[in-house]
């Protein structure tokens, strides 16, 4: 490493650091290549002039930290984003899940709600919207708000309507949405069964007994050691025979916990935690 990448990477510890310290958050288990990337388009738009200055003013200005933290949290998300990950949930794992009594649902970084809002439909579609109970969540306070919210853009709902239909969707999506000024705002009745909350996948403990979990596009942020914690805290929230939902460009395979689950459907990363052997 040249010298001015080895200072590079120090001062980015070092900003880390008093993140930590002072916030509580600790992005020190973030990849580093996606940190330095956020951390200096930050700097762009903020225009201070080098990681130290930007530090000095972290430390004595919260709105200078919770900009960081948004640039740091990327919440880039979409309704049906990969629509044939929604078609495989559709198609293979409702069906099983119909089953339940009770369908336990965690969002694990819901970012601004559009995954939560996507898998509500799915479920009301399936006829399974009152027997599931959903938990949406996500460390960055001011995503959830807007997650709660469920208020999107009309530009975007071109998009979705697109991805909807690809993910096996027949209804039409206008019926889901009330559509004012330039926004679509999704029904209340989609709402009802979700509890949006803040969890930090770093430092906060499990939710017990889940049918279902979605971490989609966040572990991609993080180092191999952070991956393995949050798999260890998903197997400890998952019941025998419930489904973990990773991004297309996520794997649990060589993850400390990879032979507890099998591949349910390789493609679209949807495994599923083996059933105990008989005793
Ligand atoms: C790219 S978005 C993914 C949203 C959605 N799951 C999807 O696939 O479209 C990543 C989300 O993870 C959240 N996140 C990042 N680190 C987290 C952490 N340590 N604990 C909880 N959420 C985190 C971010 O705030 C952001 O909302």
């Amino acid at each position: 490493m040249d010298k001015d990448a080895e200072n590079l990477m120090i001062e980015v510890q070092l900003l880390l650091n008093a993140v930590y310290l002072k916030y509580g958050y600790d992005f020190r288990g973030y990849s580093e290549a996606s940190l330095k990337r956020r951390i200096l388009r930050n700097l762009a738009f903020s225009g201070y002039r080098n990681i130290p200055e930007l530090l000095r003013h972290v430390l004595c200005d919260k709105s200078c930290f919770e900009k960081l933290l948004l640039d740091l949290s990327i919440n880039v998300t979409d309704m049906f984003r990969d629509p044939l990950f929604y078609k495989a949930i559709r198609d293979q794992v409702l069906p099983d899940l119909k089953k339940l009594p009770l369908i336990k649902v965690w969002h694990a970084g819901c970012a601004s709600g559009e995954e939560v809002y996507s898998m509500a439909i799915l479920f009301f579609e399936a006829g399974l919207h009152q027997k599931t109970q959903v938990y949406a969540t996500d460390f960055n306070e001011k995503i959830l708000i807007a997650a709660k919210e469920g208020i999107y853009s009309l530009e975007k709902i071109k998009g979705y309507t697109s991805n909807y239909h690809q993910s096996g969707g027949k209804s039409s999506f206008g019926d889901y949405y009330a559509a004012r000024n330039k926004h679509a705002a999704i029904h209340a009745s989609f709402k009802k069964n979700i509890v949006f909350a803040h969890h930090n996948l770093v430092s906060d403990g499990p939710f017990g007994e889940m049918d279902l979990i979605l971490c989609r596009n966040v572990l991609i942020y993080f180092n191999r050691n952070l991956q393995n914690r949050v798999f260890d805290l998903f197997n400890d929230s998952l019941d025998q025979g419930g489904y973990l939902c990773l991004g297309s460009k996520e794997s649990l395979r060589y993850s400390t916990c990879s032979d507890g689950f099998e591949d349910f459907v390789p493609k679209e990363k949807i495994y599923r935690k083996t059933l105990g052997l008989p005793v």
